[in-house]
C-alpha cells in the first residue's frame, strides 16, 4: 500500500468512489442517501464504506457531513470516468445498444489491465477522430446487418487469394 498506486480496492469499493466523483461533478456533493439510492445499498452500508475508504485515504467522511474525494480518491475516479467512456464508446462502436454499453462498461472498468485500457482508448480515439467513418466500420455495420461481407471485401479477398 502507502503510495503505491497499483489496484487495491475491489470493485464494489471502486465503484463508490466513481458513483462519488459523478456526484461531486454533477451536483458538487455526495450524499449518503444520494449514494444509496444510486448504489441501491443501504444507508448503514455506505456509512461503514465510507468510514472504509476514509481509513484508506480516498476519501475525507464525517458522519451527518458530506463526502470529498482526496488526491488519491479523485485521481482513481477520473481513471475510472476515462475507463468507462472508452469502454462504452467502443461497445457502442461496434452496434452495442446504450444500456448495454454503459451496464457492461461499468463491470469492466474495475477489471480491465492498465495496458488493455490504454490501448483500447487509443484505438478508439483514432477510429472516431477520423475525417470519416472508417471503411471498416463501416463494413461492419453491414456485416451486422446483413451477415455478408460488403462486396469491397469479398473482391479484396479473392485478389489476395488468386
Ligand atoms: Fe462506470
Amino acid at each position: 500500500m502507502g503510495t503505491d498506486t497499483t489496484k487495491t480496492l475491489s470493485a464494489s469499493e471502486e465503484s463508490y468512489i466513481e458513483t462519488i466523483g459523478n456526484l461531486i461533478r454533477e451536483r458538487g456533493y455526495a450524499r449518503v442517501t444520494e449514494i444509496a439510492s444510486i448504489l441501491n445499498v443501504k444507508p448503514p452500508s455506505v456509512t461503514n464504506m465510507l468510514q472504509k475508504l476514509d481509513e484508506q485515504k480516498y476519501v475525507t467522511y464525517k458522519r451527518y457531513r458530506g463526502v470529498i474525494l482526496t488526491k488519491k480518491g479523485r485521481s482513481l475516479a477520473k481513471t475510472l470516468e476515462r475507463r468507462h467512456n472508452t469502454l462504452k464508446r467502443f461497445f457502442v462502436m461496434i452496434g452495442v445498444s446504450d444500456e448495454n454499453a454503459e451496464k457492461d462498461a461499468c463491470k469492466i472498468e474495475h477489471e480491465i489491465d492498465p495496458e488493455t485500457a490504454k490501448k483500447l482508448a487509443k484505438f478508439v480515439e483514432f477510429v472516431q477522430s477520423a475525417p470519416r467513418t472508417p471503411p471498416f466500420l463501416e463494413h461492419f455495420t453491414q456485416y451486422l446487418e446483413t451477415g455478408e461481407r460488403p462486396k469491397e471485401c469479398k473482391v479484396k479477398i479473392q485478389i489476395k487469394e488468386s
